[in-house]
Parts: structure tokens; sequence; C-alpha cells
């Protein structure tokens, strides 16, 4: 049977406790707090522990929205995880917050659409349950971005940080609430703007690709600035549109938190004021597939969201791809309370024979240890155009 509406009944989120702030980045990278504010409004971001993962922290923000929503484990359908930091290429993440939750029966998979995967794992989870195929969906963002940075390029490692925020979508017999307008958009033309060059099919790992810094972020930051300025507001706007809204009835946005002047130029394209837009990323930088869910959980959690609200969640990020949906919120936000009964724990099993390298970079070890040497000079820094993996050294 297909249900008359699909609602977000949960919502929760998690941000692993060390905190690197702005004036730390500054002792080993040439740059300033006050740059960084002035260029981005970051001030600190969250590093993950040594015994966390991309799955672990997802695991504990969806524990919490599945206790908000007020439903076990079990009644989970399908597990989606919007991620581009997964534990491993395979399996995906989705199977190992599934068994960390404890749940049974979902099916479980990994979502790959960078900083817009968790908008579009929203949309999937909502066809899938508004089809009748499912009745409880658990959609997480999760991200451990500080083992994909370069600590020595002032470009990107200033402006990510680790987290995860995740929400429960359930299929209802009440008329009302939910996605009333979405659009999702890719722009292959900028595939290359935010990138992670090796570890792929492309240029498989090798000794060759560490030594040049592959297997970190790439990004370029003015043209990524550029695409992000142009394409957000319209993207809400169109979603906004098709559920036959106008902008300035919306009550909230919950825009993707990469740089403070994003936000600012979404809400001057729209015509609104800055008090629409929530904003959470001068404490946690950019969370990637996170940001929107650990952004959502705090404007519930803070009394920002009330029933009957119209919200939009509108995100952009590598591919170039872009997401936004209009929706009215129907659940009590004060079931956000019952997050608390969740312990911010959750383990991911191991293979019995394997024993992994120590998850936390050596440049990143020596960030947090606050003993990194001297700053790096800007000449060292990994150039821009990766070399492609040398096939024919690859396969003599
Ligand atoms: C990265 C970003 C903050 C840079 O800000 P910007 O105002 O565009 O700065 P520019 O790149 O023009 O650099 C201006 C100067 O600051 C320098 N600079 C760059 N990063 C710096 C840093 N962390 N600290 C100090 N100086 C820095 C540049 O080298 C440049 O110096 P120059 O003029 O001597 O060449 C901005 O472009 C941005 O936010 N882009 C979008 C990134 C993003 O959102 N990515 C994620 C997408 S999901």
């Amino acid at each position: 049977m297909t249900p008359r509406s699909v609602r977000i009944t949960g919502w929760g989120m998690y941000a692993p406790e060390r905190r690197l702030t702005n004036a730390d980045l500054a002792r080993v990278v040439d740059t300033s707090d006050e740059w960084i504010v002035s260029r981005t409004g970051i001030r600190e971001r969250r590093i993950a522990a040594r015994h966390e993962t991309t799955a672990t922290l997802a695991a504990i923000a969806g524990k919490r929205a599945i206790a908000v929503a007020g439903l076990e484990p079990d009644d989970i359908d399908v597990i989606l995880v919007a991620t581009l930091t997964p534990d491993y290429w395979m399996p995906s993440t989705g199977a190992l917050v599934k068994e960390a939750i404890g749940n049974t029966r979902a099916a479980a998979m990994d979502i790959a659409a960078a900083c817009s995967g968790l908008v579009y794992a929203y949309t999937v989870a909502d066809a899938y349950l508004r089809s009748g195929m499912f009745k409880h969906a658990l959609v997480v963002g999760s991200e451990t971005l500080s083992r994909y940075l370069d600590f020595s390029d002032r470009g990107t490692c200033i402006l990510f940080g680790d987290g995860a925020g995740a929400m429960v979508l359930s299929a209802s017999d009440e008329e009302g609430g939910g996605m009333r307008g979405m659009e999702l958009t890719t722009d292959p033309d900028g595939a290359y703007m935010i990138w992670l060059p090796s570890g792929g099919s492309r240029s498989p790992a090798s000794g060759q690709t560490l030594a040049r810094g592959e297997h970190y972020v790439r990004m370029e930051g003015k043209e990524t600035y550029r695409y992000a300025t142009k394409t957000m507001a319209t993207t809400a706007l169109k979603a906004i549109e098709r559920a036959g809204w106008k902008p300035e009835e919306i009550d909230l946005f919950i825009p993707h938190q990469a740089n403070v002047r994003i936000i600012e130029s979404v809400a001057k394209g729209l015509g609104l004021p800055m008090e629409k837009m929530f904003v959470n990323l001068d404490r946690y930088g950019n969370t990637s597939a996170a940001s929107v869910g650990i952004a959502l959980a705090e404007a519930v959690d803070s009394g920002r969201i009330k029933v009957g609200d119209k919200i939009v969640l509108v995100a952009f990020g590598a591919g170039l791809t872009s997401g936004g949906i209009a929706l009215e919120w129907t659940a009590d936000p004060l079931n956000g309370k019952r997050a608390a009964t969740v312990e911010p724990v959750a383990t991911v099993r191991e293979p019995l024979d394997w024993s992994s390298v120590d998850p936390i970079p050596d440049r990143l070890r020596q960030v947090l240890e606050g003993n990194a040497g001297p700053r790096v000079p800007l000449d060292d820094v990994v150039p821009g155009e990766p070399e492609p993996a040398n096939r024919d050294e690859v396969l003599a």
C-alpha cells in the first residue's frame, strides 16, 4: 500500500570531541585565524579520534535519530549512508553501520554525491517509501575528512572537519508534511574542481601516487566558490517553486555549511535576510555529506524549527552536484531530547586476521600533538596537476 506522506520522524548528530582551531592550523601552514574567519567564517572543526571511523560516527548519529523517532533499530528497513570518506571501498559503510546499530533486517548501501550526498540520499529514501516498498529509512551523512586532507595545503586543510548527521524518514497514513518539491543537478564540467585523484580504477593506489599525495582531496577553491554561488540559490528556488511556495514563505534554510560567504550569497540571491539561514560552520567547518544533517539536528534542537514550518535543505559539492528539498516539518521538536538516551559509543567489527595501520596520518598526528615542525613553505605544496599512474610500469 502506498502511504499518504513521507516525513522526517527522527534526527540526530554526532561530532568527535577533539577540536582543531584556526590557531592550531596557523602553527603548521601559512595562514591565520583572521584570514580563515574573514574568508570562510570557520573558527574550529572536529577531528575523529583513532578509534573512530566514518561508520562509527554514522552509527552514533543514526542511533540518536532512531531514538528520536521512537523506533528500535530493527524497525529500519533500509539504511543509506552518504559519504566520500568510507571506511573501505568495500564493504559499504552502510553495511558496517547496519551491524553497529544492531539492525538485523535492513538493506544497506552508500550514496556517493559528495557534499550533496545527504540531500540525494533523502530523495532516494523518499522514493522508496512513497512507492510502498519500505516503511522506515535511516539516512546518514558521515565523514572523516581529516584522514583525506593534505595538512600542508592551506587551500583545503582549513576548510573541512569530521562528523555525522542522520535522519529517519517514515511512511505515514496522514496527509501533508515531508518533501513537497526538490531539485537535483549534476554538472560534470566541474568534475575535476574538487576531486581525490588516486585509489580508484583510473589511478590505482601505488607508491608513486602516494608520493605525489594523490590520496588527498584536491580543490580549485575559486572556481568552486563561483559554481556554488551560482548554483545554490537556483537549486533552492527550483525546489521551492516545485512545492508551489515562494522564497519569502520559507521559515528556515538549512544550507550546506561550506563557507559563510557562500551562504550569504544564497540569501542575497533569494532576496532574504541572513536570519533565514541556519549557520553552524564556525564550530564544525565543512563536514561534507554530514553538514546538512548536523545543521538540521542543531536547528531543531535549538528551537529554530516548529511543526508546520516550511524548511529548505540545499547543498552543492563535487561532481559537481547540487540538491535542494523543500519540505514541511511535522515532528514534535521536543522528541529531540530522546537522543540523550544514546551514549556516544559505537563499535564496528574488524576482520580477525587483519590489523589496520594507524588511521591518523602522520602529519595530522603531528598537527594534533602541536609538533608539526616549521610551517610548510608554499613551494613544497603538492602541485595541482597529478600525473596519471604509469600503467605500463604496473603491467610490466
Ligand atoms: C578556498 C577559499 C576560502 C579561498 O578564498 P578566496 O577568497 O577565494 O581566496 P583566493 O583563493 O582568491 O586566495 C587569495 C589569497 O589568499 C591566499 N590563501 C589561500 N588560502 C589561504 C589560507 N588558508 N590562509 C591564508 N592565505 C590563503 C591565496 O594564496 C591567495 O594569495 P595570493 O593573492 O598571494 O595569490 C574560497 O575560494 C572558497 O571557500 N571556495 C569554495 C570552497 C568550497 O566550498 N569547497 C567545498 C565544496 S563542497
